[in-house]
């Protein structure tokens, strides 16, 4: 499974990708107007500064509804840098978006996405990433990780080449789950991916070992 982190913030990103385990980056509007990003030409060049930062694919949100708005301003992220994926919302207008995009080879993320059926119409139209968003499905008290399971089924049985990203990552026993569930890729908030390195058990191990080392100099 390849991790992608979700978020806007340069500083995290950069402590993730010094992990070494980072593959990509997803954002969003939301992500971005929380770093005070303002303005096609400061949005662009904070993709960019991502981009450079991590060799991998970046998504970045396309803000038109409208098909039209969308082919124009997807064209010109894809266009800031090789690794910018188009991120589409899972709206009529976006999956024929998505279709244009697939048909001239720009990679898209199909975003908001909450139901196998929409899943199903992002793969048809050629989304290189799905997207469902399991914590905000999990708020709804449904389980957001029965969706993943759901969806990597019916695209293991009709071979469909799309990406489930999971997203809407809030815990890392999420990253977990989605992980078993076989989902491809997983875009989580910085302390969700840390949270995978805790265990009482490894500090406590580990504070035994160095008491123990003492004796050993
Ligand atoms: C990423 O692609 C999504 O936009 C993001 O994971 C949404 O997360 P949230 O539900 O925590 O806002």
């Amino acid at each position: 499974m390849k991790f992608f982190i979700d978020t806007a913030n340069l500083d995290q990103i950069r402590e993730a990708n010094e992990l070494g385990i980072l593959d990509g980056v997803t954002t969003n509007p939301t992500l971005m107007a929380k770093e005070g990003i303002k303005g096609t030409e400061a949005i662009a060049k904070h993709y960019l500064t991502i981009c450079e930062m991590v060799d991998g694919p970046v998504s970045a949100e396309v803000l038109g509804t409208t098909f039209e708005g969308m082919v124009e301003e997807g064209k010109k992220l894809a266009a800031i840098h090789k690794n910018i994926v188009v991120k589409i919302p899972m709206t009529k207008d976006g999956i024929k978006a998505i279709k244009w995009f697939t048909d001239n080879d720009i990679q898209t993320n199909c975003t908001l996405v909450f139901s196998a059926g929409q899943a199903i119409l992002a793969a048809k139209a050629g989304a290189t990433y799905v997207s469902p968003f399991i914590g905000r499905i999990d708020d709804s008290s449904w389980d957001g990780v029965q969706l993943i399971e759901q969806i990597v089924k019916i695209y293991m049985a009709q071979g469909f080449m799309t990406e489930v990203l999971a997203a809407s990552i809030r815990t890392p026993l999420h990253i977990v789950r989605c992980a078993e569930a076989g989902a491809d890729v997983c875009t989580c908030p910085l302390p969700s991916i840390l949270g995978l390195l805790k265990h009482p058990l490894t500090d406590l191990g580990l504070a035994q070992f160095l008491n123990d080392a003492k004796s050993m100099q």
